[in-house]
C-alpha cells in the first residue's frame, strides 16, 4: 500500500479531522504514489490557531532575536541541500518534470532560505525628519499569520519562495500545497522540525482548493494571503480577502511575448526561445508563449524552433535522456489538448506536432508533445489565453512599433524576452513592454535576489529579493514628542 501522509499542525503530524484522504499520482504513469490527508475547515482552523499562538505568544516574530530566526533558516537550507537527491526525485515523481530540472529547483529552494536567512538580521527602518521637537521612527514588523497557497508547476520552489521570506520577516505560516503535488511540501515540513523551527511556525495542510484553500483565505486569524496560480482563483481570493481587508499578494498567469529581432544572434535566440515555451513542459507562468519574429528571419527562426521541438525527448522525468516530462494531470492534458484543437479549428497553421511516447509503461501518462503554430492574427484563442503547456504560437512582424503594440496587446503583463544585438533597440523595447520582468538575450532566469511579479492582470505585488520580504512586513511609525 502507498504511504499515507498526515498534516503538520503545531509541530506534530496529525490525522485530518474528517479522516479523509486523496491520492497523488505519478503523471508519467498515472500510478498512485501516496495517500495524502484531505484537510477541511476544522484542520485549517487548528493550523491557523497554532500559527496565531506561535506568532502572538512569542515563539517567533518580534520576540525572537533576529539571529535566532536566521540560524533556523540556515539550518533548513542545509537540510534541503543534504536531501537534494531525494527531494528532486520526489518532485519529479509527483509533478513529472525532468530530474535535472527538479534538482535545480531544490538547489534554488535551498538558496532561497540562505538568501532570506541573511535578510532576517538586516531588516531596518527609517528616521524621517519631523522637526526639532519630535523623533519619528518607522520600523518594520511582520505582517502576522500568513496563508501561503501554491501551485503544482514548481511545487517546492513556489512554496519556498513564500515560506522563506515570510519566516525571515518573522511571520508564521500555514502552507497549502497544490493537491496534485503535495509531497515536497510535506518533506519541507519534516525538515522544518529537524531544523528546530518552533511548533506552529510552519504548518502544512494538504487538500483541495475549495476544501482547504478557501477556509484559509476566509479565516479571520490570517493576516495575509500569498497566492500563486490561475487568474480565476486569484480574482476569487482577492474578493474574499476584501471582507476583512486581508493583505494579498497574487502571482497569476501570463501570455508573455518573446521578440526575435532580425539582428539577434540566432544561435542563442532559437534555443532560448524554445526553452521559453518548452521548458518545464510549458507549465510556466512566464512562458514565452507568443513568439514574435521579424519577417526577414522568420523562416530561419520558425525552422529552428521546429528543429528544437523535434529534438525534444518526451518521457518519464526519471529517465536521464528525457528532456520533457508529462503534464501534471489528466485535466491539464485535457485543457492543453483543447487549446491545440481550437488552434487548428480557428485556422492557425500547424508547423509541427510531436508524438506521444510509445513505451507501454508510459501508456497511462499525461503526455502532450511539443506543438508549434503559426498565425498572423492575435485574435485567435491560442494567441490570447494562457495555455500552460508546450504550445508555441509564432507571429511575424515588420517593425518595432508594430511588435511593441502586439506584445502589449494582452490582459497579462508578467514577462517578456527580447533578442537583439542592438543595445538601444533592446532598451527601447524593454521600456515599451508592460511587464514585470524583461529578459534581453535570455529567457526565464528568475534569480532569487531580484524581483518577480506582474503588471496588469498577471498579479499584484512582487516576490523574490527584498521586494519579496517587504510583502511580509508592515510599517509602523513611532512618534516621540521630545519637547
Ligand atoms: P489553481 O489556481 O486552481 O490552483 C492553484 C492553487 O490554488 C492550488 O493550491 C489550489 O488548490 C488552490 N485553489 C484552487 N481553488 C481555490 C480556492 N477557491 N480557494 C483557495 N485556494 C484555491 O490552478 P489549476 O486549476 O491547477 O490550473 C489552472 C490554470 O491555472 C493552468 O492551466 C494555468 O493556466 C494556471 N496556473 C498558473 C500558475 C502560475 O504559476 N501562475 C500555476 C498553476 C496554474
Ligand atoms: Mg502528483
Amino acid at each position: 500500500m502507498a504511504d499515507q501522509h498526515q498534516l503538520l499542525v503545531d509541530g506534530a503530524w496529525v490525522d485530518p479531522a474528517a479522516g479523509e484522504h486523496f491520492d497523488t499520482v505519478d503523471p508519467a504513469t498515472g500510478e498512485v504514489l501516496a495517500s495524502v490527508a484531505a484537510a477541511g475547515a476544522d484542520d485549517v482552523d487548528r493550523a491557523v490557531t497554532a500559527a496565531r499562538r506561535a506568532f502572538d505568544g512569542g515563539a517567533w516574530g518580534l520576540a525572537v532575536p533576529e539571529r535566532e530566526r536566521a540560524e533556523k533558516l540556515f539550518a533548513l537550507a542545509t537540510l534541503l541541500r543534504r536531501d537534494v537527491d531525494e527531494l528532486a526525485r520526489l518532485e519529479t515523481l509527483d509533478c513529472g518534470k525532468p530530474l535535472e530540472d527538479a534538482r535545480w529547483d531544490v538547489e534554488e529552494a535551498a538558496f532561497m532560505f540562505e538568501y532570506y536567512a541573511g535578510w532576517a538580521t538586516k531588516i531596518t527602518g527609517d528616521i524621517p525628519p519631523v522637526g526639532p521637537e519630535a523623533l519619528s521612527l518607522v520600523v518594520k514588523e511582520p505582517v502576522g499569520v500568513c496563508g501561503l497557497i501554491v501551485p503544482w508547476n514548481y511545487p517546492l520552489l513556489m512554496a519556498c519562495q513564500k515560506v522563506a521570506p515570510a519566516l525571515a520577516a518573522g511571520c508564521t505560516v500555514v502552507l497549502k500545497p497544490a493537491e496534485q503535488t503535495p509531497l515536497t511540501a510535506l518533506a519541507l515540513g519534516r525538515l522544518s522540525i529537524e531544523a528546530g523551527l518552533p511548533p506552529g511556525v510552519l504548518n502544512v495542510v494538504t487538500g483541495t482548493g475549495p476544501a482547504a484553500g478557501e477556509p484559509l483565505v476566509t479565516h479571520r486569524g490570517v493576516d495575509k494571503i500569498s497566492f500563486t496560480g490561475s487568474k480565476a482563483v486569484g480574482q476569487h481570493i482577492m474578493r474574499l480577502c476584501a471582507d476583512d481587508l486581508k493583505r494579498v499578494t497574487l502571482e497569476l498567469g501570463g501570455k508573455s511575448p518573446n521578440i526575435v529581432f532580425a539582428d539577434a544572434d540566432l544561435s542563442e535566440a532559437v534555443p532560448g526561445t524554445a526553452l521559453g515555451i518548452f521548458g518545464n513542459q510549458g507549465e510556466v507562468c512566464s512562458a514565452g508563449s507568443r513568439i514574435f519574429v521579424e519577417r526577414s528571419v522568420y523562416d530561419d527562426v520558425l525552422g529552428g524552433l521546429v528543429d528544437e521541438a523535434r529534438a525534444v525527448t518526451l518521457g518519464s522525468g526519471l529517465d536521464p535522456d528525457v528532456t520533457m516530462g508529462p503534464l501534471v494531470s489528466a485535466l491539464q492534458r485535457e485543457r492543453v489538448e483543447g487549446y491545440i484543437g481550437l488552434g487548428k479549428q480557428q485556422g492557425a497553421r500547424l508547423a509541427y506536432e510531436g508524438t506521444r511516447p510509445d513505451h507501454p509503461a508510459l501508456a497511462g501518462g499525461f503526455f502532450v508533445p511539443p506543438t508549434v503554430f503559426e498565425t498572423d492574427s492575435l485574435d485567435l484563442t491560442i494567441a490570447r489565453e494562457e495555455i500552460f503547456g508546450p504550445v508555441a504560437t509564432v507571429v511575424p512582424f515588420d517593425d518595432v512599433d508594430q511588435v511593441t503594440r502586439m506584445a502589449n496587446d494582452t490582459e497579462y503583463g508578467l514577462a517578456a524576452a527580447i533578442w537583439t544585438r542592438d543595445i538601444g533597440k533592446a532598451f527601447a523595447a524593454a521600456k515599451a513592454v508592460r511587464a514585470g520582468v524583461v529578459w534581453v538575450n535570455d529567457s526565464q532566469p528568475a534569480p532569487s535576489e531580484a524581483s518577480w511579479g506582474g503588471f496588469k492582470q498577471s498579479g499584484i505585488g512582487r516576490e523574490l529579493g527584498p521586494y519579496g520580504l517587504e510583502a511580509f512586513l508592515e510599517s509602523k511609525q513611532i512618534y516621540v514628542k521630545l519637547a
